[in-house]
């Protein structure tokens, strides 16, 4: 980071000595206010919950431009990266910073083939769930529980078991969702199989049986590898920072990333595609769309607690660039399943229509997200909407990876330790409990 010609200077009313701040240039976006010394200096902390106005790191991963609706991983446009990559050579992008040749593609692909399997034992973790856990509670079991099968990659300072575990995570995260889902559905697990592709090894995984095969359509697989470009990561967004925070205690990478499983589930995170289809199925049978207009008429009651899910975002105040991608998807998938007049998708686009023109969400910059299309896609790829998020956090993993490393491999990283205002009660005296009125 760059320091910037102008300083920023804190004075106050009161006559207390002004402060000057040193600010920083990033490559691209806002500048920062550092503020790192602020504390010494005038005994008094700032206050931002919700971090809107936080920068947490300095980071050179992906790049978000809210206003211009704009992604970037390493540099590069999220809509190129769809367009011309597959997953594994986002991957390799997001963990290095280069996309990978033709060699180097390869010997990344097949590292993380060779890893695809999970200790035998994983099977038993499971028996201990209900049969009708949610995927995400078993997810948040299973990936902590990584720490305990591969003690032979669990120094996060060791930059050797940092590799090591990250091609662990994301050769093993399709392995263990597609294990959650066959357990909730009481059929046998299926092997991982080398000769197939990231996609098509989780998409078999999941839909074949011992007794018939899964011969996914081409289609399919693509829609399926570009939902994991897609979702591969997105800055300091809630599980991101979480993993950040999780991992800065020195705490191992399978336990820091199960940290960011726990947190994506929220609905108002990575839950929220899962609620996004739901709610566009509520509204079905509410009465499909002659019955938006009473449903957006809840949505602006604040009384009603009633959210547009799938739409608005921390950052984006305008279009998310992966919603548009993703309806595209959406679009050819519907198209080679014959499928073109699914209700729903219908529904969505007329929601999305009637949401853009209305003065409620205009004047908020409430714009359809990633989640607003991604479930509708998975639905009619015949995953279930249990599963959803369990797949965001497979494809986010290396994402949460990446910024892991990038954290550690910082020489200035510290523990990350936030204060407080406290409101509380001040210093009092314990009363004994016979006295107690
Ligand atoms: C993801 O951070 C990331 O990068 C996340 C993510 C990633 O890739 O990691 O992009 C993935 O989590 C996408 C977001 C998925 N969540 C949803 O779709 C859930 C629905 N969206 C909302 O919960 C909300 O928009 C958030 C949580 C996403 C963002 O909330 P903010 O930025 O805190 O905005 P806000 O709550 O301050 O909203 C501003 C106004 C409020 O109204 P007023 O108080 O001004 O009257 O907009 C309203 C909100 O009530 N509002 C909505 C709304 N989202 C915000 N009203 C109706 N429907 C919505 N979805």
């Amino acid at each position: 980071m760059t320091p910037s010609d102008v300083k920023a200077t804190l004075s106050f009313s009161d006559g207390s000595p002004e402060m000057q701040l040193p600010i920083y240039k990033g490559s691209v976006g806002p500048d920062v206010i550092d503020i790192r010394k602020l504390y010494a200096q005038t005994g008094k902390f700032t206050y931002d919950p919700g971090f809107l106005s936080t920068a947490s790191c300095a980071s050179s991963i992906t790049y978000i431009d809210g206003d211009k609706g704009e992604l970037l991983y390493r540099g590069y446009p999220i809509e190129q990266l769809a367009q011309n990559c597959d997953y594994m050579e986002t991957c390799y992008l997001l963990l290095n910073g280069e996309l990978p040749n033709v060699a180097e593609r390869a010997a990344f692909t097949r590292l993380v083939t060779r890893h695809t399997m999970v200790n035998e034992q994983m099977q038993f973790f499971l028996r201990g769930f209900r049969r009708d856990a949610h995927p995400m509670a078993i997810m948040t079991g299973l990936v902590g529980a990584l720490s305990a099968f591969y003690h032979d990659s669990t120094d996060i300072n060791n930059p050797t078991h940092r590799e090591i575990s990250a091609i662990r995570l994301i050769a093993k995260m399709p392995t263990l969702v597609a294990m959650a889902y066959k357990y909730t559905t009481g059929q046998p697990y299926l092997y991982p199989q080398n000769n197939l592709s990231y996609a098509s090894n989780f998409m078999r995984m999941m839909f074949a049986t011992p007794c018939e095969e899964y011969e996914p359509n081409d289609v399919l697989v693509r829609a399926m590898d570009r939902i994991f470009i897609l979702h591969a990561d997105h800055e300091q967004n809630a599980s991101t920072s979480t993993v950040r925070l999780c991992g800065s205690s020195g705490t191992n990478p399978f336990a820091a990333i199960a940290a960011g499983v726990a947190c994506l589930w929220g609905p108002a995170h990575g839950g929220a595609n899962e609620a996004a289809l739901n709610m566009l199925e509520e509204v079905q049978k509410m009465g499909g769309v002659d019955k938006i207009g009473e449903f957006i008429k809840q949505v602006k009651d604040k009384n009603s607690g009633i959210k547009l899910m799938g739409f608005g975002h921390r950052v984006y105040k305008n279009y998310d660039p992966r919603a548009k991608l993703m309806r595209e998807t959406c679009h050819e998938v519907l198209d080679s399943l014959g499928l073109h007049d699914d209700p729903l998708f219908k529904l969505a686009m007329t929601l999305e229509k009637i949401a853009l023109e209305d003065e409620y969400f205009v004047s908020r910059k409430l714009y359809p997200n990633v989640d607003f299309y991604s479930g509708i896609v998975q639905r009619a790829i015949g995953i279930p909407v249990p599963l959803f998020t369990a797949i965001f956090a497979l494809a986010r993993t290396v994402g949460w990876i990446a910024q892991l490393n990038e954290m550690i491999g910082d020489p200035e990283y510290k523990i990350g330790r936030p204060r407080q205002l406290f409101t509380g009660a001040t210093a009092r005296t314990v009363v004994p409990i016979a006295k107690r009125g």
